[in-house]
C-alpha cells in the first residue's frame, strides 16, 4: 500500500505589519520636530508610507487554499485518518521545527506563496485557532490523501474529499460575512487568491494503487485521464460558482519519477514508464481544459501552473538546482529510501537543502522554493496565462 505522509505545523509567523507602521508613525513624527524647512514635505511623504502601509493591511487580499498533501498544512491532524504529517522529522526544519501537518521539512508551497504575497499562511479550515481576524487572513481546506473523484484515497477512510471542501468553502464564507457583513465577504471571496492542488492521488492512490484496481478495470489510461479532466471541469465551476475569480491550478509532478516509484516500479533506475505515461497524458488536457474554462467565462480566473514542467527541470539536471539527488528521498527506507512512511524510524539526511525530495512523495521545502519561484516569475513555458507577479500587478490597478 502507498501511503501519503501528512505532517502538519501552524504556522504562527508574525509579518509584524503593525511593528512596520508604528515604525513609520514614529519616524514621521520625529522628522516632523527636528526639520523645520523641509518639515512638510517629510510629513506628507512619511503620512503617505503610513497610509500605505495601513491601506495594505486591510487590503491584503485573501488566500484560500484546495487540494491534498501538496497543500495541506494540517487538517487531517483533526481526523481519524492514517494520512497524516503530525510527528517528527515532518517539520524539521520549520520555524517552530515541529510537525504540524505539512507534508514537508519545513514550509510548504502555500507558506511560501504567502510569503510572496504579503500574508501570513492561512490556518488549517478544521483548526480552533481559525475565528475572529484571523479568518480575513484565509483558509486552507486541503487534505491528504483526497483526490478529483470521491473514490480516491478510500484506504485513508476520514478525510476531506473535494466536495467537502467546497462545502466548507461555502460555510467559510457565511463565517466571514458573519463577521463583517456580507458585502464586504463577498468582496473578500471576490478578491481572494486561490490555489487548488490535487490529481496526483487518482493515479496513484486509485487507478494504480494496486494491479487491476476497479478503476483500471473501468477505463483504459486515456479514458480515465479523460474522465478525471471531466470530473475537475465541475470542480472548477462550482468553485467559479461560489465567487472563485483568481485560482492558481496546479497539474501533477513526474509522477513516476518519485523516490516511491522508483522503489517499487522502476526496473532500470529509471522513472515508472507507465505512471509517466499518466502524467503526460493528464497535464496537457488540465491546461487546454483550463484555457476553455476561461474562454467560456470571458475572463482568465483560472490560471494553468505547469508544476510537471518546474518538477521535470529539477528532475532531469538536480546539480543545476544545487541538489545532489533527485531520486533518493531524504526520508525513508528502503530502495531509493521510497519505501513505507517517513517516520522517526527512518533514514535521515543531514541536509535537507541537497535533496529534492522530502519523503517518497513529496518535494523538501528547498524544492518547494524553486516551484513557487516559477510560480511568481516563470515564462508562459511555466504559467499560463500569466504568473503570480503579473495577477499581482493586474488586481492591484483595480
Ligand atoms: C461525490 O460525493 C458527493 C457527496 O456524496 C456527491 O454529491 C457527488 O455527486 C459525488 N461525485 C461523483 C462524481 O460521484
Ligand atoms: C469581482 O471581481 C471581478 C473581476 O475580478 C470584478 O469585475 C467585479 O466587479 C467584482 N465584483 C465585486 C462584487 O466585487
Ligand atoms: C511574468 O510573466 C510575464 C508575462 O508572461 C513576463 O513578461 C515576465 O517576464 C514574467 N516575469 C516577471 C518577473 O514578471
Amino acid at each position: 500500500m502507498q501511503v501519503h505522509p501528512v505532517s502538519f505545523i501552524h504556522i504562527q509567523r508574525s509579518l509584524s505589519i503593525n511593528t512596520s507602521i508604528l515604525f513609520w508613525v514614529s519616524l514621521t513624527i520625529s522628522m516632523a520636530s527636528y526639520s523645520s524647512a523641509c518639515s512638510s514635505y517629510w510629513v506628507i511623504s512619511g503620512l503617505a508610507l503610513v497610509l500605505g502601509a495601513i491601506v495594505h493591511q486591510a487590503d491584503a487580499r485573501a488566500f484560500l487554499v484546495f487540494g491534498d498533501s501538496l497543500v495541506d498544512s494540517g487538517n487531517n491532524n483533526y481526523l481519524a485518518t492514517t494520512a497524516r504529517a503530525d510527528s517528527y522529522p515532518y517539520g524539521i526544519d520549520y520555524p517552530t521545527h515541529q510537525a504540524t501537518g505539512r507534508f514537508s521539512n519545513g514550509l510548504n508551497i502555500p507558506d511560501l506563496i504567502s510569503e510572496q504575497i504579503g500574508s501570513e499562511s492561512p490556518l488549517p479550515y478544521l483548526s480552533p485557532e481559525l475565528r475572529g481576524q484571523k479568518l480575513l487572513v484565509g483558509a486552507n481546506f486541503a487534505s491528504a490523501g483526497i483526490g478529483i473523484l470521491n473514490d480516491t484515497g478510500i484506504q485513508f477512510l476520514n478525510i476531506i474529499r473535494m466536495h467537502r471542501q467546497l462545502e466548507y468553502f461555502q460555510q467559510y464564507q457565511q463565517r466571514v460575512g458573519a463577521l463583517i457583513g456580507a458585502e464586504k465577504a463577498k468582496r473578500l471571496v471576490n478578491q481572494s487568491l486561490i490555489l487548488l492542488t490535487v490529481g496526483g492521488n487518482d493515479f496513484v492512490n486509485n487507478y494504480y494503487l494496486v494491479p487491476y484496481s476497479a478503476r483500471s478495470r473501468q477505463y483504459d489510461l486515456p479514458d480515465y485521464v479523460k474522465h478525471l479532466i471531466s470530473e475537475y471541469k465541475k470542480i472548477l465551476m462550482r468553485l467559479y460558482n461560489l465567487g472563485a475569480r483568481r485560482v492558481l491550478v496546479t497539474g501533477t509532478g513526474p509522477l513516476g519519477c518519485v523516490p516511491a516509484e522508483l522503489a517499487t516500479r522502476s526496473t532500470n533506475g529509471g522513472c515508472s514508464a507507465e505512471l509517466q505515461r499518466a502524467a503526460a497524458l493528464y497535464n496537457p488536457q488540465l491546461e487546454s481544459m483550463i484555457i476553455d474554462v476561461n474562454r467560456k467565462i470571458g475572463s482568465d480566473v483560472f490560471i494553468a501552473a505547469n508544476t510537471h514542467q518546474m518538477h521535470a527541470d529539477f528532475v532531469s539536471n538536480p546539480q543545476a538546482y544545487g541538489f545532489t539527488t533527485s531520486k533518493i528521498a531524504c526520508c525513508g527506507q528502503g530502495p531509493y529510501n521510497g519505501l513505507g512512511l517517513c517516520t522517526l524510524l527512518s533514514n535521515l539526511c543531514p541536509n535537507r537543502e541537497l535533496y529534492a525530495f522530502w519523503d517518497p512523495f513529496h518535494p523538501s521545502e528547498k524544492a518547494n522554493k524553486i516551484i513557487v519561484q516559477q510560480i511568481m516569475t516563470g515564462s508562459t513555458r511555466y504559467m499560463k496565462p500569466m504568473n503570480l507577479s503579473t495577477i499581482m500587478a493586474l488586481d492591484s490597478r483595480t
